[in-house]
């Protein structure tokens, strides 16, 4: 979401007049979009902000001062006290209000001084915002924002709002237009796109958007996050049916235990869960599943810990986001009991990611040997002469650049890969036909 909005800050600017420069020291505007979900993103955003201080201007600039502006999830929450704290920020702008920093930018290029603005809800989306895109072939295309679920843990309803969807015309205008644009790839985002549609309809209807994308003639649907007390028969379904839905889905579990689940407030049990993967199975036996999950819940025990890892292991992720959990003031489970050594919690972290990577490790030996359609994104940052690209399940795939081709005719298109070597986190190969 903080990646899309950030691609309609840029697009915003570019309407301006303004263009990106790659170093920090060319930039005479410098916009930090920021998250405050953990704890250790909120530090860094202040001490970035710091250290703008001690970089010097470029020369020729027209301007006295470089403008720092923050906006999303920190600036939402902050507001005047960024400005308190940091006094050389100009401006601050919230979750709901992307389309205001034009305004803010010109009244502060006129008057000086600092700009705070940060509103209580959306008027409209910023996906009505121009965009700049950081890849011609891929769109993020927001479906709802906000979140009504109020995970104990969680401060995302406080900074994102309550839930809205977008109506489905809508959603289908816009995908229509990348589709017609080239785009190959489409990601539908929200914090919880099963839930689509309740605020419009009065039921969820995400299966009628993932039919109705699909039918624009999109290559690859994705969506992202699901939340898995809404995720329907019929959604899961449709990973046998429609062309363009990738065989992979992110379901964050967030716990194994039942009882750590129901002070999180996630509203489904271990049970539940294993009985939703049991049927996407069933569906489509090669799905690629990933997940998130918590560490150190304020009263998690070793055996609350051992469900977790447990369920891990019986699930079988492609990829699991691990995090220690971090207290967000202002939500319930900060007044929680928290007694749990935090060398305790490290250790079960790190048990942890060791089972994840050898999931991770077998899940892709699924793709050894197998000939997969990848979509090109680029070179290798290390060698220009190997394709960097996306296997369906979304793992990343290298494969040489076969001879006289060049990577900007590869880039954005989908070439058929011989996978002959599965590691942890990538495959490699060769382009069939090089
Ligand atoms: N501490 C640790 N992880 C958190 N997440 C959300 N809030 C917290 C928190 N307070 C994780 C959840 C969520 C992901 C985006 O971030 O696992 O799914
Ligand atoms: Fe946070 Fe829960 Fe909403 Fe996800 S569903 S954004 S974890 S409150």
């Amino acid at each position: 979401m903080n990646k899309h909005d950030s691609e309609r800050i840029a697009g915003m600017l570019e309407a301006l007049g303004a263009y990106s420069v790659e170093t920090i020291e060319d930039a005479d505007i410098v916009v930090f979009m920021t998250c405050c979900v953990r704890e250790a993103a909120d530090t860094r955003l202040y001490g970035q902000v710091a250290s703008m201080k001690n970089i010097p201007l470029r020369d020729n600039t027209p301007l006295k001062k470089r403008i720092i502006a923050v906006g999303g999830c920190i600036g939402q929450r902050d507001g005047d006290k960024l400005v308190e704290e940091l006094p050389h920020l100009d401006i601050v702008f919230g979750t709901h209000n992307l389309a205001s920093l034009p305004q803010l930018l010109t009244e502060t290029l006129e008057q000086g001084g600092h700009h705070v603005e940060v509103k209580d809800s959306s008027q409209s989306f910023p996906t009505d915002l121009p965009t700049n895109r950081e890849h011609d072939w891929a769109a993020w295309l927001p479906i709802t924002i906000g979140c009504n679920n109020f995970c104990t843990y969680c401060i995302v309803p406080y900074v994102r709002g309550r839930e809205k969807s977008r109506t489905l015309e809508d959603i289908a205008e816009e995908a229509q237009r990348y589709v017609d644009a080239g785009v190959k790839e489409i990601t539908l985002l929200g914090q919880n796109v099963n839930s689509y549609g309740r605020d419009l309809y009065g039921e969820p209807r995400f299966a009628d958007v993932l039919r109705t994308v699909n039918d624009t003639g999109i290559a690859r649907l994705r969506f992202a996050t699901s939340h898995p007390k809404d995720l329907t028969d019929e959604v899961i379904s449709l990973f046998g049916e429609l062309s363009s839905l990738m065989p992979a889905l992110h379901l964050p579990v967030q716990s194994g235990s039942n009882r750590i689940l129901d002070a999180m407030n996630r509203r489904y049990t271990k049970e539940h869960y294993l009985e939703l993967v049991r049927k996407l199975r069933e569906v489509n036996p090669d799905i690629a599943l990933s997940t998130d999950i918590i560490v150190g819940f304020p009263g998690e025990t070793e055996e609350d810990f051992m469900e977790t890892y447990n369920l891990v292991k019986e699930v079988g992720y492609t990829q699991v986001f691990t995090f220690i959990y971090s207290k967000r003031e202002g939500t319930p489970a900060a007044t929680m009991e928290d007694d749990t050594p935090r060398e305790v919690i490290q250790e079960r972290f790190d048990r942890l990611v060791e089972l994840v990577q050898e999931q991770a490790y077998q899940a892709n030996q699924a793709d050894l040997n197998k000939t997969i359609d990848v979509l090109v994104e680029g070179a290798s940052k290390r060698d220009e002469k190997l394709i960097c690209a996306k296997s369906p399940k979304n793992v990343t795939v290298h494969a040489p650049l076969p001879e006289g081709v060049s990577i900007d005719e590869l880039v954005g298109t989908i070439i058929p890969v011989h996978v002959d070597e599965a590691k942890t986190w990538y495959l490699s190969g060769q382009v069939v036909g090089s």
